[in-house]
């Protein structure tokens, strides 16, 4: 089965309006030379208008970074998935472990999340990955698979992609071996497909963590790796293109 990578940029909590000269430099090397590969920017939430107008649904896709369970309420500080899908994100990141570690998100949190955005037609990326103390443990796989089994339902109702990110390989320029990868994404790959068929057979597994251009085309090479999720490398156009074209290749 062929699965089109996807490369998304997770943009975090960088970027003002000023920044929507990248997205053009993006688009345009994009449009001179497509890759073959889909490619998706996660900017602040105040900047997802702006972004959508820019990109005018043409190119790269758009999503947001997190969003609420519910769908509106007394929630202060909150955006909840239907505005999201109001402001133009056709994906939002969910489970990322700034999140879970950071803002001490559980997998029924993340779960919930998920389900919010299918609601309001939005394609979750649903984050796992385990800490260093985790892996040095030997506990790699159970955390990761015990992460996928907690964060999602027991039937996909639409579209979905992983991204498998260990926690610390993420900003630190650390990045598993290819062979530790290889490991992690054939071992989600047969969950999927046991636990959901089909669907799960296809769904995209991301990998995230410190991918650059310098690594990106070896890491593609990884059997089961359907793209990358990239933060830092994905605020400029003159490091996020060639992850792109790397996968795309
Ligand atoms: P990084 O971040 O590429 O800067 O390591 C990845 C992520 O947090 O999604």
């Amino acid at each position: 089965m062929t699965i089109r990578p996807l490369v998304a940029g997770n943009w975090k909590m960088f970027g003002v309006k000023a920044a929507m000269t990248e997205i053009l430099s993006m688009l345009e090397e994009l449009r001179l030379q497509p890759a073959g590969c889909d490619a998706l920017l996660c900017p602040p939430f105040t900047l997802l208008p702006v972004a959508a107008s820019v990109l005018g649904g043409q190119g790269i896709a758009l999503g947001a970074q997190d969003c609420h369970d519910q769908a509106e309420g007394a929630f202060t500080g909150s955006i909840s998935a239907p505005m999201l899908a109001d402001a133009g994100a056709a994906y939002v990141i969910v489970g990322h472990s700034e999140r879970r570690h950071g803002l001490g998100e559980t997998d029924a949190v993340v779960r919930a999340k998920a389900a919010a955005a299918w609601s309001a037609h939005l394609t979750p990326i649903v984050c796992v990955g385990e800490t260093l103390q985790e892996r040095q443990a030997g506990q790699t796989l159970d955390v990761v698979l015990g992460q996928l089994k907690g964060s999602l339902p027991s039937v996909l109702p639409a579209s979905l992609v992983i991204a498998y990110e260990p926690v610390w390989a993420i900003g630190t320029g650390l990045t598993p071996s290819l062979e530790d990868i290889a490991q992690v994404h054939a071992a989600m790959r047969q969950h999927m497909a046991e636990q959901f068929g089909e669907s799960g057979a296809s769904t995209r597994l991301l990998y995230g963590g410190s991918v650059k251009a310098e690594n990106a085309a070896s890491i593609a090479t990884i059997p089961h790796v359907n793209g990358a999720l990239v933060g830092g490398a994905s605020l400029k156009a003159n490091t996020f293109v060639p992850i792109v074209r790397a996968f795309g290749n």
